[in-house]
């Protein structure tokens, strides 16, 4: 069946050796769900037996024995049978099939194709929520005439249409009216208020062309699946802020990270109040940063990372990241990370496989998945994406590979 066995392993399973041992020796074999899923599909185990010189009404015996007994604890409970198979896989398999997409769509349940762009993950309650922005068609495709949709999955493959959480509004005198600019939503459980507070690079309607707002939103909801209420938009510290991400530490502590200045010369981390709805006025710039854009922050084993774009608009570049002891600082500049080219379309690490970065998500099993953006200017409403697993070293390094 294409299993692979490590050198010095024995080549098959015992079950052979013990199947015609001795005629008082009953040998069982189970094959577990992750087998019989992987080579069978659909199979959530397998039982066999064998006994030396067993004649056909003895294993006739067993056989309606074993099977009036799966009959009555697995068979009229199936679904639970199956149902466990799925969440053991959802919970620390999803790596491998919640992987990449490239230049293929993405569906949600509906049939309908997946409109999130530059988004971020949030998980709440066994289900995770993708948050992103939704883009229309046409020229006028990277404005805001909608607003930011959400999708819901338990397996992070799968997703269900939530529809728009945050919606632009009609009203030409409202901060967020029609046709300005949301980019990169990121959604964030604030656990002192149990709110859920939404992040995003905000530019105001009169300074959509330019980019020259430069500020961030902020909207509120009491559940995840919203809907948002838009609260206002601001400057922290007075700085132009772009493209930009929130991150939550272990202690609850909650920090707004963002490229600032003119030019996005350099990412700034900015804590946030302990209710999240504003900035504490202290603002630690990351001197090893350089027109680093698109973060995607996350922590692992005590050490703080930022994978991040170079600066290009709509086009693809290389990655780079940064880490750090301390979310705030000091910061150490780190090679690009991606490895491996992408055979379909030849694109490799010096352009990110085509594909700019935006959101790390952290995955039970201590892995993580890294969320890129496939842009199409051209076509903005029909940008791709794809998310591939990554695991952090025991040196602090990362690498994140295109598969073969
Ligand atoms: C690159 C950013 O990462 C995107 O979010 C968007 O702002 C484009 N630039 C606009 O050119």
């Amino acid at each position: 069946f294409g299993l692979v066995y490590e050198k010095g392993i024995h080549g098959e399973s015992l079950f052979a050796e013990f199947a015609t041992l001795d005629p008082n020796v009953l040998a069982v074999k189970l094959d577990g769900c992750t087998k019989e899923d992987y080579v069978w599909g659909l199979r959530v185990g397998f039982i066999t037996f064998a006994l030396k010189g067993a004649s056909e009404a003895q294993l006739k015996v067993l056989e309606d024995k074993a099977a009036g007994s799966v009959r009555s604890c697995i068979s009229n409970a199936s679904s639970i049978g199956q149902h466990l198979a799925v969440a053991a896989f959802a919970a620390w398999g999803v790596t491998a099939s919640a992987g990449v997409r490239s230049w293929e769509p993405w569906y949600d349940t509906n049939g309908h194709v997946i409109n999130a762009h530059g988004g971020g993950v949030m998980y709440d309650d066994g289900a995770y929520w993708w948050y992103g922005e939704h883009k229309v068609y046409g020229e006028a495709g990277n404005q805001a005439w909608v607003g930011v949709h959400a999708y819901r999955s338990t397996d992070l493959v799968t997703w269900e249409d939530r529809g728009v959480v945050l919606k632009v509004s009609d009203d030409p005198a409202s901060e967020i009216t029609a046709g300005c600019i949301i980019e990169r939503p990121k959604v964030v459980y604030c656990p002192n208020n149990g709110l859920t507070l939404m992040f995003f690079h905000f530019e105001p309607k009169c300074d959509r062309a330019t980019y020259s707002g430069g500020m961030v939103g902020i909207a509120q909801s009491a559940r995840p699946e919203g809907p948002f209420r838009f609260l206002y938009a601001t400057r922290p510290c007075g700085t132009i802020v772009r493209d930009q991400t929130v991150f939550v530490d272990d202690d609850g502590k909650a920090y707004f990270i963002a490229a600032t200045g003119p030019k996005n010369a350099k990412l700034a981390v900015f804590p946030l109040t302990a209710d999240y709805f504003d900035f504490t006025g202290e603002k630690f710039v990351i001197e090893a940063s350089l027109r680093d854009e698109a973060p995607a922050v996350f922590k692992h084993d005590g050490w703080y990372y930022i994978l991040a774009s170079d600066c290009t608009g709509w086009k693809p570049n290389a990655a780079r990241y940064l880490r750090a002891r301390s979310i705030t600082g000091p910061w150490e500049r780190m090679p690009n990370p991606c490895v491996g080219t992408d055979p379909k379309t030849g694109l490799g690490p010096e352009l990110t496989w085509g594909g700019q970065s935006t959101y790390v998500q952290k995955l039970p099993d201590g892995t993580f998945l890294a969320l890129f953006d496939r842009w199409r200017p051209e076509a903005i409403h029909d940008s791709r994406y794809f998310w591939l697993p990554f695991s952090v070293k025991a040196d602090h390094t990362f690498e994140i590979v295109w598969p073969r």
